[in-house]
């Protein structure tokens, strides 16, 4: 059973600055020990305030970026620079701002009818490995548990063999991306799922508790480890008193 465990932060303003010091521990560990860092990053949201933060200091002037590999865990099968490319957020945060060459970071035309096939292909080139062993793949959840672009109740979920899947029935829009998939994710040294908001915190503990029926249930890296990082728990003392009905209406 691989090692799952919840970091969390001190608080919703400082959960970005958190991943990025998960981020930049796992990168000096692979350089240190291999010369290379080998990463895949998230879409959506969640992973913009980490983003910004490994723009600036310490980070900024710490980290050689000549070392790093990035790739996208999925991506939306939508034309480049379109506002729902992840690879557009992550150019806007953190990509854009950093002296990465450009041929580290790795991508294929999501709206090739081969591009699952072709990102794979890259994948087994650049690792020069059958099942690729990312440093470490960070990725979102949603609400219903769905991460990258494995969502519950999918057949991209209990792929087998295959590293990339394509899929046209995403039920979190646009339908059509390309996505890793679990035998890919779970060969990683490090997942790291960013899980911010109560909603989602409940859920992870929920996962860590015993159940099974939500895709980050399935996250069990083979030779590695699993983390959520997650915001504290919102106690009920610090929750804005409720106005009275009369009190808003005076
Ligand atoms: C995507 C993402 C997806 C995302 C979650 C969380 O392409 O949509 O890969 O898995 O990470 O839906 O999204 P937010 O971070 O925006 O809540």
């Amino acid at each position: 059973m691989s090692q799952r465990e919840v970091t969390e932060a001190p608080s919703a303003e400082t959960f970005g600055f958190v991943g990025a010091r998960l981020f930049f521990q796992d990168l000096q560990a692979a350089i240190a020990g291999r010369g290379i860092f080998n990463v895949a990053l998230a879409g959506g949201t969640s992973p913009q305030a980490m983003h910004r933060a490994l723009v600036e200091e310490p980070y900024r002037s710490e980290i050689d970026w000549t070392l790093v590999h990035v790739f996208f865990g999925d991506e939306r099968c939508v034309p480049e620079g379109h506002a729902d490319r992840n690879d557009r957020a992550a150019f806007e945060t953190l990509l854009g701002n950093i002296p990465i060459p450009s041929e580290n970071v790795h991508r294929v035309d999501p709206l090739l009818p081969d591009a699952d096939e072709r990102l794979e292909a890259e994948l087994r080139r650049h690792f020069k490995s059958f099942v690729p062993e990312f440093d470490l793949i960070v990725l979102g959840m949603g609400p219903d548990g769905h991460t990258a672009s494995l969502f519950p109740g999918r057949a991209s979920l209990d792929e087998p063999f295959r590293l990339v899947l394509g899929i046209q029935d995403s039920p979190k829009p646009p339908p059509e991306r390309i996505t890793f998939t679990l035998p890919l994710i779970n060969a990683a040294r490090h997942v790291l799922v960013l899980a911010p908001g109560a909603e989602k915190r409940a859920l992870v503990l929920q996962v860590l508790a015993g159940r099974t029926d939500v895709p980050i249930a399935r996250l069990s890296p083979t030779n590695g480890r699993v983390e959520f990082l997650v915001e504290p728990d919102t106690p009920p003392e610090s929750q804005p008193e409720p106005k009275s009905a009369i009190a808003e209406m005076a």
